[in-house]
This record gives structure tokens, sequence and C-alpha cells, in this order.
């Protein structure tokens, strides 16, 4: 497995792999891995014969009060389980190399960006949107495999390649999840003992939403209720917001009959934990 520190070196990489007929799947992320980031280190080599992983905190998606100086760094273990799964290159810029003085291009994914997480994060998507323009343009990926973890981010990276026309195919990897059904994530490192028993209501409060929709029910605001009344049952969850919406769109729905997605996300302490459930269309 190669480390790679310097775009140029990275960009060099591609276009060798490219010329001799390559396919590159390629798997963003901030590091400090988990298997939700290995599930779709295996999905992208199943479409690629060459995979590549970002590692990189991207400064610019992180807000002035978030946990940008203490998020999780863990470059020497995350290396370790990348080789042993059979990935060939690792790219870990530096922040100067990502971000030079001067530099002031962003993309601006316009609506959807102020969306869901993206209303008390200002400026996160942003940020998303305009790192992973770059990671494009530096790895050249074929394919591009991202987590429905992070629903909003999908919609809004998938508007982003369609309207730049980037030639790219984004591949969405189902939630990977503890076996009590807490989603993984980075930042469940941060939950004392208490709090992640505290943080299953997210998981419970969609589940319970999936059976009254299996039941039948196909309104929105009922369903919502219905979650609402779990996420109550725990009161140290500090709601942001539960919502449901059109997965493509974010824009809430009335009826889900069509299909719809529902995402929740609260604090327990000060560790903000997002979730969220597909429901497919009823075909009939
Ligand atoms: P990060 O939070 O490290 O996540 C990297 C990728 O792993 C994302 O596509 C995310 O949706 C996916 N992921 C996280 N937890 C998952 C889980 N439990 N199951 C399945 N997939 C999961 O998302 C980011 O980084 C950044 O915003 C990034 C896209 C890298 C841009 O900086």
């Amino acid at each position: 497995m190669r480390l790679i520190r310097e775009i140029r070196e990275m960009q060099t990489a591609s276009r060798a792999a490219r010329r001799q007929g390559l396919t590159i799947g390629f798997v963003p992320t901030m590091g400090a891995l988990h298997e939700g980031h290995m599930s779709l280190v295996r999905r992208a080599h199943a479409d690629a014969n060459l995979v590549v992983v970002s590692i990189f905190v991207n400064p610019l998606q992180f807000g002035p009060s978030e946990d940008f100086t203490k998020y999780p760094r863990t470059l020497e273990a995350d290396c370790s389980r990348l080789e042993a799964e059979g990935v060939e290159i690792v790219f870990a810029p530096s922040s100067t190399q990502m971000y030079p003085a001067g530099a002031t291009t962003v993309v601006h994914v316009e609506g959807l960006s102020e969306k869901l997480d993206g209303l008390s994060r200002p400026g996160h998507f942003r940020g998303v949107s305009t790192v992973v323009a770059k990671l494009f343009h530096i790895v050249q990926p074929d394919i591009a495999v991202f987590g429905q973890k992070d629903a909003a981010q999908v919609a809004v990276l998938r508007r982003m390649v369609r309207d730049l026309n980037m030639d790219v195919q984004l591949i969405i990897a189902p939630i990977m999840r503890e076996a009590d059904g807490l989603a993984l994530s980075s930042r469940n490192a941060f939950l004392t003992a208490e709090q992640r028993r505290q943080a299953l209501v997210l998981h419970r409060a969609l589940m319970h939403l999936e059976t009254v929709a299996n039941s039948g029910e196909t309104r929105a605001e009922q369903l919502r209720s219905a979650a609402l009344s779990v996420l109550a049952s725990e009161p140290a969850a500090k709601l942001d917001y539960f919502t449901i919406v059109d997965p493509d769109t974010l824009e809430p729905v009335d009826d889900v009959a069509q299909g719809a997605l529902a995402a929740v996300a609260a604090e327990f302490g000060t560790t903000r934990l997002i979730d969220n459930i597909l429901l497919p269309g009823r075909h009939n």
C-alpha cells in the first residue's frame, strides 16, 4: 500500500493507473476509520481494480464552535486497517496542501446545502462539496463510494456531480450499525457509556417509524409523531431535527407512498449524532 501526501504525486499515480486501463474506486473519509468506512472500501473493491482512500479532516466543513481540533486523528491505525483490507493507495494531504494561502474558490450547491444538517451547521455542506470536488479532481476516480449514513451529504453530492457534469459514478452504501442498532460513527468515541445507551433512542425511533409505516400508515405527520413519541422517552437527547423528506430534494413530503427519507439529528452531551432510514415507495 502506498501512502501519498502530495497532490501532484496523487495526480500522477491516478493518471498512470488510468493509462494502464485500471478502474479507480475512491472512498473519501476523515479518518478514525470504523467498520462503516471499511464497508465502503469493500464496495469500491467490488467495482474497481484500484482503490484510493483519502484521509483528510477538512477544516472547511467545520463551524467555528465545532469539533475540528478534537476530531479523532488515528492515521497509523487507519493505515494498518486499510493495508490489511488490500487498499492500493491512501491519500492523506495536509491542510496547507489542500488550502494554500489565497484559495478562494468554492463549490456551493445552493438550496440543498441549507437543509437538514445545513440549517444548524451553516457552511458545512459548502465545505463538503468544495473538498469532494477538489478530491475528485486530484484522484480522478471512475467510481466514488459514500455512505447512506450521511443522507443529506448524499443529496448534495449527487446534485453537484449532476450540475457540474463530473465524470464519476456515485455509489451509495447502506448504514453499518453496532449489534444493538447504534449507527457507526467516528464521533461515537466521544460518548460516555451512559450517553451511548441514551443514543440508541435514535435507532429505536426510526425502527418504530418503520413498523408504523409497514402497518400501512403513509401520512408523514403521523409517522413523525410516532417517532417523536419515542424520542421524547429519552430526555437526554437534545433534538436538532426529525424530518421526513424527499431523498433527492430534501423537501418535506406529506405522504411517503412514493418513498421518503426519515432523518434525525440530536446531541448527547456535546456530541451531535445523525441517523436515518429510507422508506421504499409502495408499488400498487
Ligand atoms: P466521514 O465522516 O469520515 O465519512 C466517510 C464516509 O463514510 C461517508 O461517505 C460516510 O457516509 C460513510 N460512513 C460513515 N459512517 C458510516 C456507517 N455507519 N455506515 C456506512 N457508511 C458510513 O463524510 C465525511 O467523512 C466527509 O464529509 C467527507 C465526505 C470525507 C468530506 O470531507
